[in-house]
């Protein structure tokens, strides 16, 4: 690590909860020719730091035997597994840069990814358009670590254009956003309506003057029901996800993300998420309060099967009564 500086804070805003912690801006070396700008409390740098080491370590290990040999309950890298199974950076990016352009026919440039985790979208939206920078946002070291050395690292010189903070969503941005975005349902942690309308003001705030939001989300009659849901993933192991409980009083979910393995073992509770289940038009309701006038709806197109969702996302006015669903919503400062 080299060069550190301590920033002052951005001016805090109305709706921050409470005083900004203090944060050190550090520039990290990852390795060859890729560094970037990390912020976080001391505290923060400190735990980022070992489970750099950690994660650095354990890859060594690890990438000297072929993913196939490593798809066991011991050997398995959680992070890895949930990228293979859950994100489709080149597309959502895509989609992101396309919706953008079609309110500001523009090109977008700058770009935050909230609840970032391994910052595989902020990664993604530097590495396939020149002159595009990014800004990620998570509270837990360990995801951050795991996505420096894996895909900020792979980066190269281009890292340099990505800036992490070791914070919370809430924190202002570094730079304004054209884009922002919440994703993989992650703002449902915010279970209280004034707590869902404030995250959404800062964002409202936060964002450049003619910046968008994007958050995605899923409904339909099946999630709500206490079941699980397995799919196959090329490589050779089974995503499960399982909707474990539901309690209706408060629209409350515990769901789970497991791993299985050909050999019969599995990576139990890899990931939980305790969340609200919110309504599209709750959370369109939440954007309207926040600021936001226009809120669109992007519902997803059928595959040839006549069932499952294609993974192409366009306007829509009403959707269709689908079991599950997933659809975006755009707010449009
Ligand atoms: C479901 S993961 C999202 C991973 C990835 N970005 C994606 O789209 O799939 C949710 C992430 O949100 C982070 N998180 C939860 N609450 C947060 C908060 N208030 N501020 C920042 N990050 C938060 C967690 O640490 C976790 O990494």
């Amino acid at each position: 690590m080299s060069q550190v500086e301590i920033i002052p804070q951005p001016s805090v805003r109305k709706t921050m909860p409470g005083a900004m912690p203090m944060r050190e801006s550090r520039e990290l070396e990852l390795g060859g020719s890729a560094s970037l700008t990390i912020d976080a409390d001391a505290e923060g740098h400190a735990a980022l730091a070992r489970k750099l080491d950690k994660v650095r370590k354990q890859r060594t290990s690890l990438e000297r035997r072929p993913l196939k040999k490593r798809l066991t309950a011991k050997l398995a890298d959680k992070h890895e597994l949930y990228q293979l199974s859950v994100q489709s950076p080149e597309e959502d990016v895509a989609f992101l840069r396309k919706v953008y352009k079609g309110y500001r026919k523009k090109k977008a440039r700058h770009f935050r990814e909230d609840f970032c985790g391994t910052a595989l979208l902020a990664s993604t939206w530097v590495r396939t358009k020149s002159g595009c920078t990014a800004e990620g946002y998570d509270i837990d070291p360990d995801p951050v670590a795991w996505g420096l050395n894996q895909n900020l690292r792979a980066l190269g010189e281009d890292a340099s254009k990505v800036r992490l903070v070791l914070g919370d969503v809430r924190e202002p941005s570094r730079k304004a956003p054209d884009v922002r975005c919440a994703q993989n349902f992650s703002y449902w942690c915010f279970t209280e309506r004034a707590e869902m309308v404030a995250y959404f003001r800062s964002v409202f705030e936060d964002l450049a003057d003619d910046g968008v939001f994007v958050c995605d989300l899923h409904g339909g009659s099946e999630t709500q029901e206490e079941m699980e849901e397995e799919r196959e993933i090329t490589g050779g192991f089974t995503y499960v996800w399982d909707q474990y409980r539901y309690w209706p009083i408060q629209a409350a979910v515990q769901n789970h993300i497991h791993f299985r393995f050909e050999d019969g073992t599995e990576l139990y509770r890899a990931f939980t998420y305790d969340w609200r289940l919110w309504s599209l038009t709750e959370i369109r309701d939440c954007l309207h309060d926040a600021g936001f006038q226009q809120v669109d709806a992007y519902w997803e197109g059928t595959a040839s099967d006549g069932e499952s969702g294609n993974g192409k996302f366009t306007l829509a006015k009403r959707g269709e009564a689908d079991l599950s669903w997933i659809a975006y919503l755009a707010a449009v400062k």
